[in-house]
C-alpha cells in the first residue's frame, strides 16, 4: 500500500489536536437574539410555526432581553407589531407606537449590556403589509418611502436604538437614512442595511409572527433568489452609501452569496438565520429525526464559516447558554 504521506487523519486523531486545528468558532457575542413585541399583550402569547418563540407583553420582552444579556449575546433585535395599521405606517414613526416605546424600555434596561437595535421597515404598521407605502396604481413608492423610513430611523434614534436593520430593500435607504440621522446629530447611531434580502420562501414563520397583513408577495423590492451577482451588487452600493455593516438573508440556501458579500466588501457582514430555518429544524427535532442541539450548533457554525461575523438566530440565548458551558 503506498500513497503520497499527506494523512489528514493526524489533524483529527483526539479532541485535543481537533480543537487547535478548528478553524471557525461560534461565540456568543457574535449572536442577536430577534425579539417581538405586541402592542396590548399583559402576557406573551405563542407563536405556533415557531414553537419557543413569542409575540411578548413589556414586561416577558424585558426578562427575555436580561435572559439574553446575562448569557453574554451580543445584541437583540426588535420587531414590533402593533395594534392599528394604517396605509402609511404611522405607527413606525410615533415616539409612542409600541416598537418606540420597547425601544426606551430595553435601552435602559440592557442597553449597557448588549446592543439595542430596531427593525426598520414599514411592514409591522401598514394595513397592506409591504415594506413602503403605495403609489397610486398600487407599486411600492421607492422615493416616498424612503421619507418615511428617515422619519422612522429619527424615532428610532431618539426611543435609544443603537442599531438600526433597514430591512425593506428600498433603492438609497442607506444614504437617506444615514443623512438624516447625522443632520440631527445621531452620528453614533449604526446602520445595518440588508443589502441581500431574498424574497424567500423561508420567511413564512415570521409572518405569523408579526401577524403580517400582506397579500402577494415583496418581489418588486427584495431579490430574486436566483441572483447571487446582484445580492453582491447591493451590499456593494450599501456600503458606499454608508452602511456600517450589511447582512445576507436568509442564511442557509444563501451561503454562497454569503461568502461571496464577505470577500467583496470591508465592512462586518451578518447573516439573518430566518424563521423558517428555525422552524425546520424544531420540527425536525420534536419528530426525533435530528439531534437538535447538535443541527443547531452546525447551522451556526455553518453561516459562520460561510463568512458571517455575527448571526441573527432565535436560538441567540439558548446557543449562548451551550457555548459557554
Ligand atoms: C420584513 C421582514 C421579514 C423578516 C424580517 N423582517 C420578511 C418579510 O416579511 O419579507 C423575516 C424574518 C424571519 O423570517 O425570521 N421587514
Amino acid at each position: 500500500m503506498s500513497f503520497p504521506e499527506t494523512r489528514l487523519r493526524r489533524l483529527r486523531q483526539s479532541p485535543a489536536v481537533r480543537g487547535l486545528v478548528r478553524e471557525t468558532s461560534v461565540e456568543p457575542r457574535q449572536l442577536v437574539l430577534p425579539l417581538f413585541i405586541r402592542e396590548g399583550l399583559t402576557e406573551p402569547v405563542a407563536i405556533g410555526s415557531m414553537p419557543g418563540v413569542q409575540q411578548h407583553s413589556l414586561d416577558s420582552l424585558r426578562a427575555a432581553a436580561v435572559e439574553a444579556a446575562d448569557a453574554g449575546v451580543g445584541g437583540v433585535m426588535l420587531f414590533g407589531v402593533p395594534a392599528v395599521r394604517d396605509a402609511r405606517g404611522s405607527g413606525a414613526d410615533d415616539p409612542c407606537g409600541i416598537l418606540n416605546i420597547a425601544t426606551e424600555a430595553l435601552a435602559a434596561e440592557v442597553g449597557d449590556a448588549l446592543v439595542v437595535q430596531t427593525d426598520l421597515c414599514l411592514d409591522e404598521f401598514t394595513d397592506h403589509g409591504h415594506c413602503g407605502v403605495l403609489a397610486a396604481d398600487g407599486a411600492v413608492d421607492n422615493d416616498a418611502t424612503l421619507e418615511r423610513y428617515a422619519a422612522m430611523a429619527l424615532a428610532q434614534a431618539r426611543a435609544g436604538s443603537q442599531l438600526l436593520g433597514l430591512s425593506g430593500m428600498m433603492d438609497g435607504q442607506v444614504a437617506v437614512i444615514r443623512a438624516a440621522l447625522d443632520a440631527e446629530g445621531f452620528t453614533d447611531t449604526l446602520l445595518l442595511a440588508y443589502a441581500a434580502k431574498y424574497a424567500s420562501a423561508f420567511y413564512g414563520p415570521f409572518r405569523e409572527a408579526v401577524d403580517s397583513q400582506l397579500t402577494g408577495d415583496r418581489r418588486t423590492y427584495q431579490l430574486d433568489p436566483g441572483n447571487r451577482r446582484e445580492g453582491v451588487r447591493e451590499a456593494v452600493i450599501d456600503e458606499a452609501e454608508g452602511a456600517d455593516i450589511v447582512m445576507v438573508k436568509p442564511a442557509m440556501a444563501f451561503l454562497d452569496v454569503l461568502r461571496e458579500v464577505r470577500d467583496t466588501v470591508g465592512i462586518p457582514v451578518w447573516a439573518y438565520q430566518v424563521s423558517g430555518e428555525y422552524a425546520m429544524i424544531e420540527a425536525a427535532s420534536a419528530n426525533g429525526w435530528i439531534d437538535r442541539r447538535a443541527a443547531i450548533l452546525e447551522s451556526l457554525l455553518s453561516i459562520r464559516r460561510a463568512g458571517a461575523d455575527a448571526v441573527l438566530t432565535y436560538w441567540a440565548t439558548e446557543a449562548a447558554h451551550w457555548l459557554r458551558d
